[in-house]
């Protein structure tokens, strides 16, 4: 750009060009060009408003929109040339949109501000994310219940500080995520119907002299209704903090789950069998299958929490209404929802291809004695002992057991009767992992009847 030619969309008063690094700091276009979608069709709904209210001629609201679909066009096509002169997306298609019908393109800013037209756009790019995210963790945990429905009665060790502590079931286990991920739904659910509001119309930051309507926009848009304060309008950025928080959370989840495939797949436990479709080989150790993927959905929360953490920290602080700092808010949230959609979908294709090791789970279900607090229910039950008496004499049978080098079912009657009288055969009911978590009908518990029930629930929910 040379030195004379000041920018045409807001050079009245000035009579020399930006710097160099002045336009490489300050234009947005590079990454703000997503938004042009959301910006044609909040363009085409205002415009339309704007002939509505008799505030432009039919005539050239007719070219305007026949202009911005061109517009569109070009740039879906790949034909449209992006100017880093002309700032961001918003300049970028009015300047074409002059180019294409000539001066009527002048008239389409009328009651109207960059500032509530990117808070619009903004706010329709992260709304379309919210509804990408739900759809995600729908099939996600699908996925899930598929693998709960199969190995609903499948035993497996449970664990505390990542040591046995009970025998669970595989389908509780998994049932535990779809808990997790359908908060994680509600979650993007909730942020969504608060964000469902539309700040066009509140141009700069005071509103508009002109008679616009702001409910025909505001429904032209799928919004519930438009945002009540013009100044909060154009200042709020609370529904990209909303996104990337829930977010944060649900690649949380996911993080736990992968780290817990990274244990699952080891050769030290072999819980599970990853498929081929997401391992990946070693150039050098042909017997090594990798658990790439679920390594990298641990790794990736530190990328959206990162995002999360940048914005609140560009948003820390300011006064109203928009400030330039503002424009920091894209690129974060565009990285964390690519993200955030990878991960779901690579989730779920790891859960639908996993294979549980039965035998090796119900095996390592069995070992460090993991039926110990039955055989304490047992004693309080059947022979009436305060829990801390049955904890007592329960750790005497485990110590029998472990200098023994055998486990709780393989200690005879008479050994155990040695610590306890009154112990009768009928303990032995209780020693087998199965019976462990037949047992355990609780609310919530991991009984395979437990999970069946809940099963059925979230397939009802899930349609
Ligand atoms: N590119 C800007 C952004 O993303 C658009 C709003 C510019 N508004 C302004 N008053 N300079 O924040």
């Amino acid at each position: 750009m040379s030195e004379a030619s000041a920018n045409t969309m807001w050079g009245g008063r000035f009579s020399a060009g930006p710097d160099a690094i002045m336009e490489a700091i300050n234009a947005s276009i590079g990454f703000d060009k997503r938004l042009a979608p959301q910006d044609i069709a909040g363009s085409r709904a205002h415009a339309a408003m704007l002939s509505a209210r008799g505030i432009i001629t039919s005539e050239d609201a007719a070219a305007i929109d026949a202009g911005l679909v061109q517009v569109l066009d070009e740039i879906t096509r790949g034909e449209f040339t992006f100017s880093t002169a002309l700032e961001d997306i918003h300049m970028n298609v009015e300047a074409r949109l002059r180019e294409i019908i000539g001066p009527p393109a002048g008239r389409l800013h009328t009651a109207r501000s960059r500032n509530d037209q990117v808070a619009l756009d903004f706010r329709l790019w992260v709304r379309a994310q919210c509804d990408a995210a739900i759809a995600g963790l729908d099939a996600l945990m699908r996925a899930f219940l598929a693998q709960a429905e199969a190995g609903a009665d499948w035993v497996m060790p449970g664990f505390t500080h990542l040591q046995t502590a009970q025998p669970v079931t595989w389908g509780h286990h998994m049932l535990a995520y779809v808990e997790m991920f359908a908060r994680d739904k509600s979650r993007f659910q909730d942020a969504r119907r608060r964000m469902n509001e539309c700040p066009l119309g509140a141009a700069a930051l005071a509103g508009t002299s002109f008679p616009i309507d702001r409910n025909m926009t505001a429904q032209a848009m799928g919004f519930e209704r438009p945002t009540a304060n013009s100044l909060d309008s154009v200042s709020d950025r609370d529904f990209a903090l909303e996104f990337l928080a829930a977010s944060a959370i649900c690649a949380t989840h996911l993080s736990r789950f992968a780290e817990e495939l990274v244990i699952w797949s080891s050769a030290q436990f072999r819980f599970v069998r990853m498929s081929d479709r997401f391992s990946t080989g070693s150039s050098i150790m042909p017997q090594k299958r990798n658990p790439d993927a679920a390594e990298l959905l641990r790794a990736k929360l530190g990328r959206i929490l990162g995002a999360t953490v940048a914005l609140f920290t560009v948003m820390k602080g300011l006064p109203l209404t928009y400030s330039k700092d503002m424009q920091e808010d894209k690129e974060q949230v565009f990285d964390a929802a690519d993200t955030l959609m990878l991960c779901l979908a690579a989730m779920e294709g790891m859960v639908r291809d996993l294979t549980a090791n039965r035998a090796v789970l119900e095996d390592a279900a069995s070992a460090g004695f993991s039926t110990a607090t039955d055989l304490a229910d047992w004693l309080v039950r059947e022979l009436g002992l305060p829990f801390r008496e049955a904890h007592h004499v329960t750790g005497s049978l485990v110590k029998l057991a472990e200098d023994k080098g055998c486990d709780l079912p393989d200690l005879s009657l008479d050994e155990m009767q040695k610590i306890h009288g009154e112990i009768s055969r009928s303990v032995y009911s209780v020693l087998g992992v199965q019976n462990s978590v037949a047992s355990r009908t609780s609310f919530g518990g991991t009984a395979p009847a437990n999970v069946r029930a809940r099963v059925a629930h979230w397939k009802e929910v899930l349609g």
